[in-house]
């Protein structure tokens, strides 16, 4: 592994999933020992299918309960029913809400089912306030560069919203999704302004289809065109790429 800086961003480029998977998800164990009762913000994505699966197959041997966890997911489609096959809250008790000893009333997932998905906005801000801040925040990185559904252009204060998707965030979600659904054109999401709130961030990102998306977020300048690059700003942030992922940066 190798580390280098990029503003105030701490960046640790990995040889492979197979180191980096576990490096990150100690990150969250370790965390979680130090502050049993964390409150994380949690991300979905394919690229945290092997992660979770590390956290529930290590969490008992490290010593690690998630019993007074409280956890906030950075998304979920909209409208989409929570027992759909392709919602994220189907995702997260999958992968691994089932797996861990999580109380599911700490848990909260943005309410695709919402009547009113500002209403639900503004109660899933209030709820994060109410259970102290988010201690630490995963993030996946679409390839665009979005982070949660924060599609391009979409301003660092931002708060928890209602997103239109972009068709290039469509396209690559597709094949995630079970042949007779389409993926919804919007989804709920933690703003940007809510994600920087955190006090601790991890982006994870690997493969050559995120190398783009980790170029202009790192080597470009720091703006809402690049959702990512808003971790430069933060006082506590850190990339875990691979280094297929780390290809089109400059050495
Ligand atoms: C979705 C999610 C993001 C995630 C991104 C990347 O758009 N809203 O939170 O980071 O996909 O997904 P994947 O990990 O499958 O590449």
């Amino acid at each position: 592994m190798r580390t280098r800086k990029i503003d105030r961003l701490t960046v640790e480029v990995y040889e492979s999933t197979e180191t980096l998977i576990p490096a990150a998800a100690r990150i969250l164990l370790g965390q979680l020992k130090s502050k049993p009762r964390s409150v994380v913000g949690l991300a979905t994505g394919s690229t945290f299918v092997p992660f979770y699966d590390f956290v529930a197959r290590h969490y008992m041997e490290e010593g690690v309960s998630f019993g007074q966890v409280v956890t906030f997911n950075l998304d979920e489609y909209f409208p989409i029913s929570r027992k759909s096959a392709d919602s994220y809250h189907t995702f997260m008790w999958e992968h691994l809400f089932s797996r861990v000893n999580i109380r599911a009333s700490n848990t909260h997932i943005p309410d695709g089912e919402a009547e009113n998905p500002s209403d639900e906005a503004r109660s899933f801000e209030q709820n994060i306030v109410a259970a102290g801040g988010i201690d630490l925040q995963l993030l996946g990185m679409g390839r665009n560069g979005h982070i949660g559904f924060n599609e391009p252009g979409t301003p660092f204060d931002s708060r928890t919203h209602l997103a239109m998707l972009t068709e290039s965030t469509i396209n690559a979600n597709a094949p995630l999704f079970s042949e007779t659904t389409s993926v919804p054109v919007r989804a709920l999401t933690m703003g940007i302004g809510t994600i920087l709130d955190a006090r601790r961030i991890v982006l994870i990102a690997y493969g050559s289809e995120k190398a783009d998306a980790v170029r202009k977020s790192l080597a470009g300048g720091v703006t809402a065109d690049v959702p990512a690059s808003s971790l430069r700003t933060h006082a506590d942030a850190m990339f875990l790429i691979d280094e297929r992922a780390a290809e089109g940066l400059p050495q």
